[in-house]
């Protein structure tokens, strides 16, 4: 099983950005720990533009997709679309309570063209989205 593990926006100043929304965690440490989660083959992938995700999309073929599209969450259609033409699972993670903050960020354009959406629950976000595509395929 291959899985694409995909961060958009911002992501990359993970444990740098405010810890109490995101905790302490680099990207990296994410990253690396993830693959301890899993048999499965991980390809992680972060960039600050929706076009580059949406082309890596494009460009790798898998069996399921974790996404954290940071903001681009809230209002690309196009990392949606992306998304859907896939035709895979994928799951959206936030690692902060999306649901408990501003208002604009209470609303997923994205999350739309994915099984599930979890938010609040920090690095396990990661480990129930990994079931959640374990179960799917
Ligand atoms: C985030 C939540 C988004 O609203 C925000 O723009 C991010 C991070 C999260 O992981 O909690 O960049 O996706």
């Amino acid at each position: 099983m291959k899985i694409l593990l995909i961060h958009g926006p911002n992501l990359n100043l993970l444990g740098e950005r405010d810890k109490n929304h995101y905790g302490e965690i680099t990207l990296a440490e994410l990253e690396e720990q993830v693959k301890t989660w899993s048999t499965a083959e991980i390809l992680t992938f972060q960039s600050n533009h929706e076009g580059e995700l949406i082309d890596f999309i494009q460009q790798n073929p898998a069996d399921g997709i974790i996404i954290n599209p940071g903001a681009l969450a809230h209002y690309s259609y196009a990392l949606h679309d992306a998304l859907l033409d896939a035709k895979i699972s994928c799951v959206e993670v936030h690692l902060s309570d999306t649901e408990n903050r501003e208002d604009w960020r209470k609303s997923s354009v994205t999350a739309a063209a994915c099984l599930a959406k979890i938010s609040g629950k920090g690095t396990e976000g990661y480990k129930e989205a990994l079931n959640l595509l374990v179960d799917a395929n």
